[in-house]
């Protein structure tokens, strides 16, 4: 026998079990953004790699060490995308969708990102993802943030999660926050780790991300970002937090949050659960106002996030929804003389009745053997086509759930039963 070939590391099969937990997942993210007229985008998964140099950052973690990238046989680099954001900017500003008009997009997909896999953290993910551009208005912030919350009350995981906020300034803001935290940090070398030594030229902000517990006491005395907002900032992040008071959205205001991702300026949010274990950021995102023009468009507002499926499905999971949306064929066809009875009856019902799901069991095995197999499958009833039926015209009826007797019918009386 050949070796067996397995799937890729960190890249995981979504099997027949789970697929229904996962369609729930989408039709629920779907109907939502249906809900706020958002339209669906779908860009390819390949890209030329500098986008996401020059938009995620040539200095943090996704860029440095985590793309898949390669050189595609006319030696140009291309990657595997690792967001969706850049990639969605790169598509609207291709197809002229931000000038001068306001674009509400959503997309749908795999993202792949060479991380160390562990629970809820693979190399191949899926996310929903949500951009609003246009819009420099905290009423934006508010509605981006609303769909998420919508989204996770509709799975019902609201109670699992916890929305954290907080505010990265303008961009100048940001600048003067650099200076203060490089000057910080300059003076406890000692105290610093390799990674931060590194960052501390490149990317300081990331430092104070770093889940060194050695590290923990110097980052809480580190100078606080929110001491070094501007008036116009403070103005955008008190107007969100009034609307989410309004919308009843409960939220805290975390100061440390500052996310992976270069292109984010004010508003950043993540929704957290602690049920996950480490990777417990269940949804994320926030504003990029310099991104559409730093990718070569004109300067264009923007504001999203992405929710991570595999995540939110590790949740659905944990509360044992799957059996309630799972669903289960209306009747299993037995055939006991010529298994094409069988195949021609479930086309005359799907005919009749386009809502039925009907199993055609395809098998010469004993009345018992089938029967069991039909009960497996959980449809509700088995259908019975034997010799009998076959001469009479008519279909035995055998409840599988139920305690109804079993009954012969014609085919009209059959369609009645569903
Ligand atoms: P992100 O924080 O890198 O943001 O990813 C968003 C979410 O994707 C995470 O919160 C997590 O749920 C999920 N995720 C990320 N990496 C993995 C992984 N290796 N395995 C499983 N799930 C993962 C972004 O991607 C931004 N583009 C979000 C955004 C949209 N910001 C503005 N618009």
């Amino acid at each position: 026998m050949s070796e067996k070939i397995t799937a890729v590391r960190g890249m995981k099969d979504i099997l027949p079990t789970e697929t229904p937990l996962w369609q729930f997942v989408e039709k629920t993210c779907q109907t939502i953004l249906k809900q706020y007229a958002y339209q669906e985008i779908r860009f390819p998964i390949v890209e030329k790699t500098q986008l996401f140099k020059r938009s995620v950052g040539e200095a943090t973690d996704i860029v440095e060490k985590e793309m898949y990238t390669f050189e595609d046989r006319n030696g140009d680099s291309l990657s595997l995308r690792p967001e969706g954001t850049a990639a969605c900017m790169r598509a609207g500003i291709e197809h002229g969708l931000f000038y001068n008009q306001i674009a509400k997009l959503w997309y749908y997909g795999p993202l792949f990102r060479h991380e160390r896999p562990q629970k809820g953290r693979y190399r191949q993910f899926y996310q929903c993802g949500v951009e609003a551009c246009g819009i420099s208005d905290p009423e934006i912030d508010a509605e981006v943030i609303l769909i998420s919350a919508r989204i996770l009350k509709g799975l019902g995981l609201l109670k699992q999660v916890n929305l954290q906020l907080n505010s990265l300034g303008s961009s100048e803001d940001r600048a003067h926050y650099r200076n203060a935290l490089i000057n910080y940090f300059k003076k406890h070398p000692s105290q610093l780790d390799e990674d931060s030594v590194r960052r501390l030229d490149t990317n300081p902000l990331r430092i104070l991300d770093s889940k060194n517990p050695d590290m923990k006491a110097l980052i809480e005395s580190a100078p606080k970002l929110n001491d070094y907002l501007g008036d116009e900032a403070k103005v955008h992040f008190e107007k969100l937090k009034s609307i989410l008071d309004q919308a009843g959205i409960a939220y805290t205001v975390n100061p440390t949050l500052v996310r992976g991702l270069d292109y984010y300026s004010l508003t950043v949010f993540e929704w957290v659960t602690d049920q996950l274990g480490a990777q417990g950021t269940v949804c994320a995102g926030g504003r990029y106002d310099g991104l559409i023009e730093q990718l070569g468009g004109k300067p264009c507002p923007g504001i999203g996030f992405a929710m991570g499926i595999e995540r939110v499905v590790a949740l659905l999971e944990d509360l044992k929804l799957a059996e309630d949306v799972t669903a289960h064929p209306d009747a299993y066809i037995i055939s006991l003389c010529d298994a094409a009875d069988g195949v021609m009856l479930a086309e005359k019902l799907r005919d009749a009745n386009p809502a039925l799901s009907i199993q055609c069991g395809l098998s010469n095995a004993s009345m018992k053997n089938q029967l069991k197999k039909a009960d497996k499958s959980s449809a509700r009833m088995a259908l019975i086509l034997g010799e009998e039926e076959i001469a009479n015209q008519t279909i035995t009826v055998k409840f599988l759930r139920e305690d109804t007797p079993q009954q012969s019918c014609n085919f009209e009386q059959l369609l009645s039963l569903f």
